[in-house]
């Protein structure tokens, strides 16, 4: 089946500080876009890549020359609106439709061909790593209310990867009920559809923090240098 990938890329990164969304700023000498834009690129399952911005003009001039680039469109307030516009631009044949964040340009290709085949079978998927520390749910006031079974708790990552049309009446769903959710397969979970894990790996992180950046240049140290 054909896939589309959705990347959203409209965040500000105001937990980055600074005025440059995280998006755009250098890792090792090469914008986390373009990295992120690349792997997509030349994965030859994926058939085009919408890319939803902020600023539709910089962007599009940074990443609009990779050939499966379909779309460069305008972002939306929410993460979850993003996602919703880019998939407004995917043709309604059936497909698979893959939602990977600008800011994870570690994903590795082994990883996104994995869960992409996998999706052959299952109709939500999402890459996952089991949580290092104790979680604990509090009120906020600060006083624990919960300790879940560390063995039932999961980091959830992208890509996320759906069949097309429980995504989209999901989403139709949320919006109808006013839901925002964190991540798009909540929103597949609320209408009862099985979201499956699928392995994801500790080095896939999400570019938050200054931190990250000190942690994914070392990364993709290590990995140059074979
Ligand atoms: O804010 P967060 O780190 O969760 O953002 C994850 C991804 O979603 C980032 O790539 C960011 O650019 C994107 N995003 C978006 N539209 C928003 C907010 C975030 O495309 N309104």
């Amino acid at each position: 089946m054909a896939v589309s990938a959705i990347i959203p890329a409209a965040g500000s990164g105001r937990r980055m500080g600074g005025g440059t969304a995280k998006q755009f700023l250098p890792l090792r000498g090469e914008p986390v876009l373009v990295r992120t834009v690349r792997l997509f690129s030349e994965c030859p399952l994926v058939d085009e890549i919408v890319v939803v911005a902020g600023d539709v003009e910089s962007t599009a001039e940074l990443i609009g020359h990779f050939p499966k680039v379909a779309y460069v469109i305008q972002g939306g307030k929410e993460r979850q609106d993003s996602v919703w516009a880019g998939l407004q631009k995917v043709h309604s044949r059936p497909r698979i439709i893959c939602v990977h964040d600008a800011v994870r340009p570690l994903l590795t290709m082994e990883m996104l061909e994995g869960v992409l085949h996998a999706a052959a079978e299952h109709q939500a998927q999402v890459l996952a790593v089991p949580v290092k520390d104790t979680i604990k749910m509090a009120k906020p006031d600060g006083i624990v209310t919960q300790t879940p079974d560390r063995s039932t708790v999961f980091a959830v990552q992208t890509p996320q990867v759906f069949w097309v049309e429980p995504m989209a009446q999901a989403f139709r769903q949320a919006i109808a009920d006013g839901v925002v959710g964190t991540d798009c397969a909540s929103l597949l979970e609320r209408m009862g559809v099985p979201v499956h894990i699928y392995p994801g790996s500790n080095e896939n992180i999400k570019l938050t923090t200054p931190e990250d950046f000190l942690v994914a240049e070392a990364i993709l140290e290590r990995r140059e240098r074979g």
